[in-house]
């Protein structure tokens, strides 16, 4: 499962923990290793039985090993023993299953596609039609459960997040649900599971559990048109300030092609910082009283974030 393409991917991801089944971050994933264990205690017992039989009687004393009738060994460790165990782990597994998926009616929808070879990732709103879409990465906050829809776009792929889920194959044609909830914050690895083609070990992706607020705030950036702040930056920046490689090219106030990079920005005034741009823009006379720059207190919070972030990105 792991070629060099992976191993590459691992380091470039910043993860917290080991992507394995067995260091679970969720109840899905924590029913699955619980499991796993308790089906791993019930085999070692079974295998240490049938050792501690096999040495008896390789070692033992003819005349104490024939206390041991026939009739008992045969019915009883080899009819009624596998069938009562093998019986009791079916129950516990069967049991223990039937609370895998539980039905959430407050369940965060994700539509996550693998394509040769990458995660197409669709957040989709209450009415089933898409929010804002994403590749490759999947952010989720703490403690809400999240139904993944999973397709496929071409071939099997198969998507497997071991810290928090098991693994479910996505196939051409069909939609299979998977439910996962994140119990801490952190960054868990996943990888395509099932042979897709040449690059199939690099196709790897990343889960981002966060605190519910944090989410909320990357989803409100993410329904942001990316070229927003550009936008609001021609229609209400442009006549004063030049950013070169755009129309821009007003000459009244600084040249602003690379401010990003600056240390500070109102001439050592503050910090460059989108925090510190946005309230320029809106404050500036109260912060620089008399400066020749109008204070732009029209703009929505949402606006102003758009061109402060638009402004730090010109670096
Ligand atoms: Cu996609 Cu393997």
């Amino acid at each position: 499962m792991y070629g060099p393409h992976a191993v590459q991917s691992r380091a470039v991801l910043p993860l917290d923990g080991i992507q394995s089944a067995l260091n679970p971050h969720g109840p899905d994933a924590a029913l699955i290793a619980e499991m796993s264990w308790v089906l791993f205690a019930g085999g070692a017992v079974i295998f240490l039985g049938v050792m501690a039989l096999a040495a008896y009687a390789v070692f033992a004393r003819r005349d104490r090993a024939a206390r041991l009738s026939p009739r008992v060994l045969i019915v009883g460790g080899g009819v009624v023993f596998p069938m009562v165990t093998l019986f009791a782990l079916l129950v516990y597994s069967l049991a223990r299953a039937g609370a895998l998926h539980p039905v959430e009616a407050d369940a965060l929808r994700i539509e996550v596609v693998g394509e040769q070879w990458w995660w197409r990732v669709r957040y989709l709103d209450a009415d089933g039609g898409s929010d804002f879409a994403t590749a490759n990465e999947i952010r989720v906050p703490v403690g809400r459960p999240v139904e993944l829809l999973l397709r496929s776009a071409d071939v099997i792929h198969s998507f497997w997040v071991p810290v928090l889920a098991g693994k479910l194959d996505m196939i051409p044609g069909r939609t299979n649900r998977l439910r996962v909830r994140a119990d801490r914050p952190g960054r868990f690895r996943g990888q395509c599971a099932e042979y897709c083609g040449g690059p199939h070990a690099a196709m790897a992706l990343a889960v981002v559990a966060e605190e519910p607020a944090a989410y909320e705030s990357w989803a409100a950036g993410q329904r942001r048109p990316a070229q927003r702040g550009n936008a609001l930056f021609a229609a209400h920046c442009a006549s004063c300030h030049a950013v070169r490689g755009t129309p821009a090219a007003g000459a009244l106030g600084p040249d602003l092609t690379h401010v990003g990079s600056r240390l500070t920005i109102g001439a050592g005034l503050l910090p460059n910082n989108a925090g510190a741009l946005a309230g320029w823009i809106a404050s500036n006379q109260h912060l620089k009283p008399g400066n020749l720059m109008p204070a732009f207190q029209d703009f929505s919070g949402d606006e102003l974030r758009a061109l402060a972030d638009y402004l730090e990105n010109l670096k």
